[in-house]
């Protein structure tokens, strides 16, 4: 067995070690300084308690993107070193996000071990390369994103560090084969397994779905599909499930080898970034000659993200998690003894609602970020959950999940049309959505993103919103002024939530502006960014009457939009005339 030593090495802070929504997120070049990684995993292991830091198992793993390699030997000397027991690891460092909290809460190890915790390696949705972005962050034995109470901690002492602990002399380990090399260290044993990337995860899967159902879907003749995993570690699953598992084409997967720089894309899964993907379905301007397929799908870089379309046609997030909870309990046998509860996040759209008004369910609005569903779900609160954001998913693991969004859609689809897969017409994406809408209304939803505008110019954007909010009468002169089509705004506020399983209080998480017909206008900085301030603008109308619920989403919110940019001043403040993104 090879002997390694710890090391203790001097080191001092560096400024700027604050995890955002979703972990500590920065440009390639910041995380590869000296002692840049070394100081935060350092002042992860001290913010943990000691019995998930001693003798602990351990998942280091992520999306690929450009320096995982090297993160996951640094992370590993470091682990061995402050006495962890066993590092896990997937194949070539692959594990998409859900597959990583799956692998904590289901995975045994050949040794009979569980894992208490893991450092996932994405930047998510943020482009890689070396001069793009890397990201870690750390994940609970319950599978979900640290909690504040860590990720503070975690902050507190990267402003006070000084030393870390490194074996140095550890070897580096083979991550392209499965297996286990044992070392010996000063305390013992220290293990680390090279795992199968697909495996736990596609098991779950398993347990979830009902597999044959969506196979004869998926191999009808009548049925077409698509899933661009735009070079994400989707791709590392995506042929697993889709082809193997579930007898799609191979022809079907489009963007599906895992690369460090995601091709030099923009791995985000929306109508902007996911070109190829929404011109094969028929979407946007450059619709093909050939006919497009029935269902498309995308990831984002670690595939926790999804977006669902049909032939020509544009499933909004906000809706999907809605029309998932309306038809899960008929179509996902993980479902059919009824859900617990749902959930969205403030700015998703709500269509959810709608739906629990409905199916009488406990309904829930938490802040932006999906460590707010975990709490819900560990207390038997919520089954399905999801967020404008691209992401949906349910109390299986505690991270949302991408291509169980996609499963749960093609469950539908498969149920819809069981009796249709023969003679009879199919049932498309476009139809189920339309008798949702026609079913529960609609909810008209956009969202407006300004990328990497001036922080300054956003905050002052932000607390001129707020400050507007003590006059509403004042307001409600300006939206007239804007557009008299408009309704009155008879609330406006900064959204704060009170955790209803451990009563912490999350402040200032976006400004509302509500309207007297159920419109609303919601104002965030985005809290994935790495460079500068993203302003995010949600926009939506909820259209009760089914003959009114088919119009163009951008020109039914058209003048919602424009008392938006108007009474926010975005152009003024931030000198843009259009948005980055529209969705
Ligand atoms: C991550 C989180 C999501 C959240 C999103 C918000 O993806 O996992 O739960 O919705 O960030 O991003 P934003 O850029 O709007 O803060
Ligand atoms: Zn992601």
């Amino acid at each position: 067995m090879v002997m390694f030593n710890v090391t203790r090495k001097e080191t001092a802070p560096i400024d700027g070690q604050k995890p955002g929504t979703s972990g500590l997120r920065k440009k390639v070049k910041v995380f590869t300084q000296p002692n840049y990684l070394h100081n935060f995993v350092q002042s992860t292991f001290n913010a943990l308690s000691a019995e998930k830091v001693r003798g602990a198992t351990l998942v280091v793993s992520g999306d690929g993107r450009y320096y995982s390699k090297d993160a996951i030997q640094i992370i590993t000397k470091m682990a061995a070193a402050n006495g962890v027991r066993r590092v896990w690891i997937g194949q070539n460092g692959l594990l998409s996000t859900p597959a990583v909290s799956a692998v904590i809460r289901e995975r045994v190890g050949s040794d009979g071990s569980k894992a208490t915790g893991a450092f996932i390696l994405t930047a998510s949705h943020n482009p890689g390369g070396p001069n793009e972005d890397f990201g870690i962050k750390y994940n609970m034995d319950n599978g979900g994103p640290a909690p504040e109470g860590i990720t503070d901690k975690i902050y507190e002492n990267t402003k006070t560090i000084n030393e870390y602990s490194i074996a140095e002399d550890l070897p580096d380990v083979d991550i392209s084969a499965a297996g286990v090399t044992s070392f010996g260290g000063p305390e013992g044993q220290f293990d680390v397994e090279v795992f199968d990337s697909a495996s736990d995860y596609v098991k779950l899967m398993k347990s979830i779905f009902d597999f044959e159902a969506i196979r004869k879907l998926l191999s009808s003749p009548k049925f077409t599909f698509c899933y661009d995993a735009l070079h994400g570690v989707a791709g590392a699953y995506a042929k697993r499930i889709f082809v193997e598992e579930l007898g799609a084409q191979e022809s079907s997967l489009l963007n599906c080898t895992p690369k460090e720089d995601f091709g030099g894309g923009h791995p985000d899964p929306n109508l902007t970034y996911a070109k190829e993907l929404v011109a094969r379905m028929g979407l946007g301007k450059s619709n093909t000659q050939d006919e497009p397929p029935e269902f498309g799908a995308a990831a984002d870089g670690d595939a926790d993200r999804n977006m669902i379309l049909g032939k020509r046609f544009f499933v909004t997030p906000s809706d999907s998690v809605a029309i998932i909870a309306a038809n899960a309990v008929e179509s996902i046998p993980y479902f059919s003894a009824g859900l617990k509860g749902v959930a969205r996040s403030m700015p998703t759209s709500a269509a959810l609602d709608v739906v629990a008004k409905n199916l009488n369910l406990k309904f829930f609005e938490v802040p932006t970020g999906w460590k707010f569903f975990g709490n819900l779900m560990d207390d038997g609160l919520c089954s399905i959950c999801g967020e404008e954001s691209f992401g949906t998913g349910s109390d299986h693991i505690r991270e949302k999940d991408g291509i169980w969004a996609v499963l749960a859609w093609l469950s539908i689809l498969a149920h819809k049309n069981k009796e249709n897969l023969g003679g009879g017409k199919l049932v498309t994406v476009e139809d189920i959505v339309r008798k949702h809408w026609a079913t529960y209304g609609r909810h008209y939803y956009t969202r407006y993103d300004y990328e990497n505008v001036d922080a300054g110019a956003a905050k002052e954007l932000m607390a001129n919103l707020v400050k507007m909010q003590s006059s509403l009468p004042e307001v409600n002169d300006i939206v007239k002024g804007i557009c008299s089509d408009v309704s009155k705004v008879v609330n406006a506020d900064e959204f704060e939530y009170k955790d209803p399983v451990d009563g912490s209080i999350s402040k200032h998480q976006g400004i509302r502006y509500l309207f007297e017909d159920g419109s609303r206008l919601v104002f965030r900085l985005s809290g994935t960014g790495s460079e500068g301030a993203t302003i995010r603008l949600y926009i939506e109308q909820y259209e009760k009457d089914p003959s009114k619920t088919g119009r163009d989403s951008q020109e039914a919110l058209a003048p919602l939009v424009e008392v938006a940019l108007k009474l926010s001043k975005m152009e003024q403040f931030t000198g843009r005339s259009a948005p980055t993104v529209i969705t």
